[in-house]
């Protein structure tokens, strides 16, 4: 039997797949779905106390898709935080826990690199029962012209100095949504775990130009002929967001034991939920997918997690998770465990190209074939 339920930070969630934040979360409306489809938490659309700064353009998104098909692998935005006031998304707040007490309703939040403003939006939000904060620390686009979001995240002093506001302030659980956008995730990682706040959750959108029309000869998405740089989301980032909840993972196992992860980027089924738990997150947010394959979606993701885990004899997600990353080393230990195999697998390795030489332009296929790690 197996139990998709988890508690993090004190916080039950029914299932581990939570809402990410973007269109949505983006007004009570949706964030009701959300909860009437079965999600186990929804992180609303970021919100400031003045609203009225945020002026949002169209178009502002772009896709990829798969050559020949309707499937699409990349999305781009240059979308803002919530463009709606912040005393209606109060009383929004307040009229979601009244409907769904159970959902768990986590307000994303940002603002100016200033205390009070700060301490101000994780007072007001709490008080009408919000479950939890998540701090964006990453929007990477628009925001960071006024020195928010990303301008923040990629710099891990300001990242330890504003999660200290928030600590101090909060009575609640706060997670830190960290930007891919750096060298190196675990360093303004750590800074806010070393503030003291209780998780993280990564990835948000991978800074990126979607491509130029070659008509126009303009890039996109255009908007009066001009574009910024965007968000990349969905599939296509998936690699690189296991790549960074990895590293977050490994630091918090060793260093903040006590902290969580939700992972993101890229997931629209239970079993790429399974990877990003494998490899040590304790949630999972989708944005993107439940703009392409709608609410519905949570109860296929819930049937393919409890599928993986009944295969493998899991029962709950505690079982699994973080199962998967002592399996990276450095490229040297894998040079020297091959050579071991090497010597143990004499049969085998025949056939099996270990240098250039040993190419074969008849066994061509076939060499490539067996050099292959996941079919
Ligand atoms: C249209 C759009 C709007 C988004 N708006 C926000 C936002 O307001 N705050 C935030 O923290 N992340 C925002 N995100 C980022 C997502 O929450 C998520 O981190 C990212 O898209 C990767 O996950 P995904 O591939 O499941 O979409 C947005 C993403 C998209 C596509």
């Amino acid at each position: 039997m197996t139990d998709l339920s988890t508690t993090v930070n004190g916080l039950k969630f029914a299932n581990p797949f939570v809402i990410g934040s973007g269109p949505p979360g983006t007004n009570a409306n949706v964030i009701n779905k959300a909860f009437a489809e079965g999600w186990g938490g929804v992180i609303a659309k970021t919100i400031s106390l003045e609203a009225d700064k945020v002026t949002n353009v169209a178009p502002r998104y772009a896709r990829m898709r798969a050559e020949g098909t309707k499937e699409v692998y990349g999305w781009e935005n240059i979308e803002l935080i919530s463009d709606r006031p912040f005393s209606v998304w109060l009383d929004e707040f307040k009229a979601v826990k009244d409907a769904y007490p159970d959902g768990i309703l986590i307000a994303s939040i940002m603002e100016e690199y200033r205390r009070d403003a700060w301490v101000e939006i994780v007072e007001r939000c709490q008080d009408v029962g919000v479950d939890a904060f998540e701090l964006n620390y990453s929007c990477p686009h628009g925001l960071p012209e006024r020195k928010m979001g990303m301008a923040m995240g990629e710099n891990a002093d300001i990242v330890e100095e504003v999660t200290n506001w928030v600590m101090e302030a909060s009575k609640i659980p706060v997670w830190a949504k960290m930007t891919p956008n750096v060298t190196h995730i675990a360093d303004p990682g750590r800074a806010a775990l070393r503030a003291g706040c209780h998780g993280l959750a990564a990835i948000n959108t991978i800074l990126s130009v979607m491509g130029v029309d070659l008509d126009t000869l303009r890039p996109m998405p255009t908007v009066e002929g001009y574009t910024v740089p965007g968000g990349y989301s969905c599939k296509a980032v998936r690699p690189i967001a296991l790549r960074m909840v990895m590293e977050l993972a490994r630091m918090q196992q060793d260093e903040y034991p006590e902290a969580t992860i939700s992972g993101i980027g890229g997931i629209e089924t239970g079993q790429d939920a399974a990877q990003f738990i494998l490899l040590g997150a304790h949630t999972v947010q989708i944005c993107t997918g439940v703009m392409i394959h709608g609410y519905g979606m949570v109860k296929n993701m819930c049937e393919q997690l409890a599928a993986f885990m009944e295969q493998h004899g899991f029962s709950t997600l505690d079982e699994f998770r973080g199962v998967s990353l002592p399996y990276f080393s450095t490229h040297a230990d894998l040079v020297k465990r091959q050579a071991e195999a090497k010597a143990e697998a004499k049969a085998r390795r025949a056939d099996m190209v270990q240098k250039d030489t040993h190419w074969d332009g008849e066994k061509f296929v076939e060499q490539s074939d067996r050099l292959v790690s996941n079919d």
